[in-house]
């Protein structure tokens, strides 16, 4: 698939989020690319002043999002949200993802744990039948990366250092790669 068929699966899949909008509601906005035009849709729809507001799982989104007009809200004042919508790296069939490609990972996590639903936009491309191509990535706090890459060599995978990367949260991720996670659910 060339860059602009992508583009293109990715404006369909965050236009199919679209239909989960509501007037006066806040609403969580995920990160990455696809998130990115679903925020173009906002804005060219007329959605970004229509919505009370937004929390937003990354400074790259909430910049994004501040530009439009939308106010950007603390997940910490708000004592529910109906909706987060999200892209992903990876997806099966049973609704598991891969998240994490973009740093935003933790912060994804939280929001999509407060939010009553979590709308994933992905494209084809992203759907697999066992997770684990994409390596997976881990956010550690800076000094516990060597331990965490210790510890993740014991499951089988490859850690990878994300180098020059810090997220959001001030720290760092690891890429695990030559993972096969054929049941994501067990611990
Ligand atoms: C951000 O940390 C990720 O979880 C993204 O949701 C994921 O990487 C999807 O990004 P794209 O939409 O750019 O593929």
């Amino acid at each position: 698939m060339n860059a602009d068929d992508a583009q293109i699966q990715k404006q369909r899949a965050a236009r199919a989020a679209l239909d989960y909008l509501h007037e006066g509601m806040v609403l969580g906005v995920g990160t990455g690319s696809t998130v990115n035009a679903l925020i173009d849709l906002l804005a060219n729809e007329g959605w970004a002043r229509r919505l009370r507001g937004a929390v937003s799982s990354s400074e790259a989104s909430t910049a994004r999002l501040r530009a439009l007009g939308t106010l950007i809200l603390d997940l910490n004042d708000l004592t529910e949200l109906s909706l987060y919508i999200d892209g992903a790296d990876e997806a099966t069939r049973e609704r598991v993802l891969i998240k994490g490609g973009g740093a935003a990972l933790t912060r994804e996590k939280i929001i999509a744990a407060v939010a009553k639903r979590f709308v994933c936009i992905v494209d084809a491309g992203k759907m697999v039948a066992t997770l684990g191509a994409f390596p997976l990535p881990i956010e550690v706090i800076p000094m516990a990366r060597a331990y965490v890459t210790r510890e993740l060599t014991r499951y089988g995978g490859r850690p990878v250092w994300r180098q020059g990367c810090v997220t959001d949260n001030g720290n760092h991720i690891l890429d695990v790669h030559g993972l096969s996670i054929t049941s994501p659910l067990q611990a």
